[in-house]
């Protein structure tokens, strides 16, 4: 059999025309990583998968999105909690170019500060994290020295 057809055949979620593969998505992160990228406000044809089978993960979600492209800063907000995702830019129904997200060493705005007490959840100031961890996150506020971890983390 033809390699072409064989892979087609494997796909779990069908070949889109153009768009954006997110691949590789840690399952229990799939409806944060909406939610981040406001998926559910966009009018594009969205097709995902969970529970799929990958070799890396274990399991892995993904998601399809025809005729969306993203800019570096808005993809890369997703790398906070799908730091291995690979991203899939498709272009007539080939994968005209693969790029990663990479979790920088410090965020500035993007999620929020845990601690209540801190003074940008109380001033229009943004905020600002030393990336001290990035497995499992953890993000020290540069204002009060609280660590923010994985599962308390909150986009603005
Ligand atoms: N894909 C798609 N539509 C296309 C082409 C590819 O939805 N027209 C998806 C594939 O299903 C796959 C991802 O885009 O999930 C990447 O495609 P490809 O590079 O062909 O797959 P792999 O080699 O398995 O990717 P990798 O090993 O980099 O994860
Ligand atoms: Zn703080």
């Amino acid at each position: 059999m033809k390699d072409d057809l064989k892979k087609r055949l494997k796909m779990n979620v069908s070949a889109i025309k153009e768009g954006t593969v997110i691949d590789h998505i840690p399952v229990k992160n799939l409806f944060k990583v909406i939610s981040i990228l406001r998926l559910d406000k966009i009018e594009n044809q969205i097709t995902f998968g969970t529970n799929l089978d990958s070799g890396k993960l274990g399991k892995k979600a993904i998601i399809k999105l025809s005729d969306k492209f993203f800019e570096d800063d808005e993809i890369n907000k997703i790398a906070l909690i799908a730091p291995h995702v690979k991203l899939n830019i498709i272009k007539d129904y080939e994968v005209l170019e693969k790029r990663i997200v990479e979790i920088p060493d410090v965020i500035v705005g993007i999620v929020k500060c845990f601690n209540p007490r801190c003074i940008t959840n109380h001033e229009t100031i943004s905020t600002h994290f030393k990336v001290i961890s990035k497995e499992p996150l953890e993000l020290k506020c540069k204002y009060c020295e609280k660590i923010t971890s994985e599962e308390q983390i909150k986009m603005i």
